[in-house]
């Protein structure tokens, strides 16, 4: 129902609006007595096989959101009732900031795929600290970590360290996100060196406190295999816990959208279905040169259940989705879910092909 009868409604209507107005439905279905969980019961799915126990946390299911869709921690609890076994808000600056001037998130329905540079909209650390205060810690909740954009580089990790110690005793693990394309110049934090820097404010502040929260970088699809490959270092290096792979890229490579109307569109992130295979490629090489030590939260492209299942069979720990859960709507998690657990229990041998028995075998 949702492809053939919602989407296309939505789908007439600019990309941002569409986004504020589910926001607002998921607020208000989860303020009306009973809503969140009605809205639990039909989406969610839950079975034993599903469970992931990952950086020491017991994930429902592996299946998250990715970041970006809940910028400000404002409904991560009704974004859980859609099924998904985790939640990763943000990406959050230490001051609010109001992001690139609109249009700037675009709809390529012909890729499966959408364009943005939103460029870190978001009310600030202060403004998320209070969404976040009093949770009843149900919903695992990870936290995406930016710089702003008027902070220029060398001054990058005291933003981060700013955020992180606002939110270290609110959120289940953190990510630090200098992989977007959207933001001048951070995608040139991708280096050893910087990394370091922004890394070891963090691990200081960490070491004193009493709880541990697990720290992931997520880095671009765009990095070739020697940057990568300093991915992997600081990895193995640092008390690092673990790899977001990936972001959205820069790449237009493939697209079916005609030219003229990728080229109006102009600069930012492509995410969807023309990520589905280098997503694949960056996590395959991420996993098999730590032989498996690290966990990767695997996302890029994951537009169907068997998109989901080839992530996780290419070395993903959890994944997340956002575009893939924009045209597929609120059923897809369920959907990845059934498919997982059937691959769980392995493959149902048709009632037609069962073994009978032989008077041989008898
Ligand atoms: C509209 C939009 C906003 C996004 N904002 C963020 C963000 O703030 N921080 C971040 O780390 N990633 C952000 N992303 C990237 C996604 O988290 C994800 O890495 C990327 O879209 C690839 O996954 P997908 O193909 O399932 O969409 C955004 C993506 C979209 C489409």
């Amino acid at each position: 129902m949702y492809k053939t009868i919602l989407r296309p409604i939505l789908f007439r209507f600019p990309p941002e609006t569409i986004h504020r107005l589910i926001m607002t439905c998921l607020k208000i279905g989860g303020k009306i007595p009973g809503g969140r969980a009605l809205i639990r019961s039909l989406c969610t799915y839950r079975h034993p096989s599903l469970e992931r126990e990952v950086f020491g946390m017991r994930f429902p299911n592996p299946i998250g959101l990715a970041a970006g869709f809940d910028k400000n921690a404002e409904a991560y609890d009704d974004i859980s009732a859609l099924g998904f076994g985790f939640v990763e808000v943000g990406t959050v600056t230490p001051k609010p900031q109001p992001g690139n001037p609109r249009p700037r998130l675009f709809r390529l329905p012909a890729d499966q795929a959408l364009i943005n540079r939103m460029g870190f909209n978001n009310h600030g650390v202060e403004n998320m600290q209070r969404n976040l205060r009093g949770r009843d810690r149900r919903t695992i909740v990870g936290c995406n970590l930016g710089k702003n954009t008027l902070t220029p580089n060398e001054e990058a990790p005291a933003d981060y360290l700013r955020i992180f110690r606002c939110l270290y005793e609110y959120v289940d693990y953190f990510v630090v996100n200098v992989s977007c394309p959207n933001v001048k110049n951070i995608t040139a934090l991708q280096n050893r060196e910087s990394l370091y820097e922004i890394l070891q404010g963090l691990f200081d502040f960490r070491r004193g406190q009493n709880q541990y929260r697990p720290i992931l970088i997520k880095i671009s699809p765009d990095l070739d295999f020697e940057q990568l490959d300093d991915m992997i270092a600081i990895l193995k290096e640092t008390p690092l816990d673990g790899i977001v792979a990936t972001n959205t890229t820069t790449s237009r490579a493939g697209l079916q959208t005609n030219k003229k109307t990728v080229n109006a569109i102009g600069n930012g992130g492509l995410s969807g279905a023309p990520l589905t295979a280098r997503s694949l490629e960056v996590i395959r090489y991420v996993h098999e040169k730590t032989e498996g030590r690290y966990p990767i939260i695997g996302v890029g492209g994951i537009m169907t259940p068997e998109d989901a299942c080839n992530m996780l069979d290419a070395g993903a720990s959890l994944v997340q989705v956002y575009t893939g859960f924009i045209y597929n709507g609120p059923a897809f998690v369920k959907r990845i879910c059934k498919l997982l657990r059937q691959r769980a229990e392995g493959p149902t041998v048709p009632v037609s092909e069962k073994p009978t028995e032989t008077s041989d075998q008898k």
